[in-house]
């Protein structure tokens, strides 16, 4: 064989097994590349900015968020609030409909030893159930937390929904905050507390309460024996009622058709214990 020949056969299987070396690596998947996140990348109902880390610190805390309570973040972007639950002993729940978000929370996760603690939920927040939720928070806009708000307020007295930036419509927070250090937008957080359902007649011995109520605030008149006069500075935390009449001051706990606490008048402080009777 001539050396013409042997090299053209060198040439030739030299580019048959490129060429199959180039079929092969095409026919391999190109090794999928991360997914990462963009500020502002569109969601179902809202867009994806994620709340400043001091800001989330500064919810949790507003919610007094401990071991004991179930955490839900409604919307949950890259799990950054649901891992923080997690961290202080919450069990904590992330609803998020982008299933790439919900993927990435669930690798940040996996950084750390949360098993157990953190569940992301791929869904949509309006068809998913929260209700066994004791705290909750939210950074949609306004007019979902408006959207939510039936569904808040039929919760258990008590529960606690803090929102980054975003108000409730007319249902007044309880508290407001603002976080400085790393957070430079988005800033503010509003905590409302699921209030007790208390309106309608109250009886305690010859005494009559009637009580109206709007969210946690309530009006009303209080008749003692004949003796009438309004209810003033009364509101609810929660299962907690507080107003006063005249020169009395009334304090205690709601539980269903019952209210058990105390009646501070002349500096002298008595149980004091009342009924709806409708
Ligand atoms: C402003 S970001 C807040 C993310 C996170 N809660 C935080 O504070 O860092 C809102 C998130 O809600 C998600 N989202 C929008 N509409 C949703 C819906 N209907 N159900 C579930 N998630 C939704 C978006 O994909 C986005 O990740």
């Amino acid at each position: 064989m001539s050396t013409f020949t042997t090299s053209r056969r060198i040439v030739l299987a030299l580019t048959l097994s490129l060429f199959a070396a180039g079929a092969i690596a095409q026919a391999q998947p190109a090794a999928k590349s991360e997914f990462v996140p963009e500020v502002g990348q569109s969601g179902k109902d809202v867009v994806w900015v994620p709340t400043a880390q001091g800001l989330v610190d500064r919810m949790l805390d507003m919610a007094k968020l401990t071991a004991k309570d179930i955490h839900y973040d409604l919307g949950s972007g890259d799990g950054r609030t649901v891992i923080t639950a997690a961290r202080r002993g919450a069990t904590a729940y992330g609803v998020e409909y982008n299933p790439d978000m919900v993927e990435l929370s669930r690798r940040n996760a996996a950084k750390e030893k949360l098993a157990g603690k953190v569940t992301f939920i791929h869904g949509d927040i309006f068809e998913t159930d929260f209700s066994k939720a004791t705290v909750i928070t939210l950074f949609l806009l306004p007019e979902l937390n408006v959207k939510l708000r039936p569904k808040i307020l039929a919760m258990a007295p008590g529960t606690r929904v803090v929102s980054n930036s975003f108000t409730m419509g007319d249902w007044k927070s309880d508290e407001t905050q603002t976080a400085k250090g790393d957070c430079t937008s988005y800033c503010t957080a509003y905590m409302w507390i699921v209030p007790a359902k208390v309106e309608g007649v109250w009886k305690s011995g010859n005494e009559e309460i009637k009580l109206a109520q709007e969210f946690q605030m309530l009006q009303g008149s209080h008749n003692s024996g004949g003796k009438l006069s309004n209810i003033q500075n009364g509101r609810l935390r929660g299962d907690e009622i507080s107003f006063s009449t005249g020169s009395a001051r009334y304090a205690g706990k709601v539980s269903g058709d019952r209210i058990e606490g105390t009646v501070t008048a002349g500096g002298k402080t008595s149980p004091w214990v009342a009924t709806r009777s409708k």
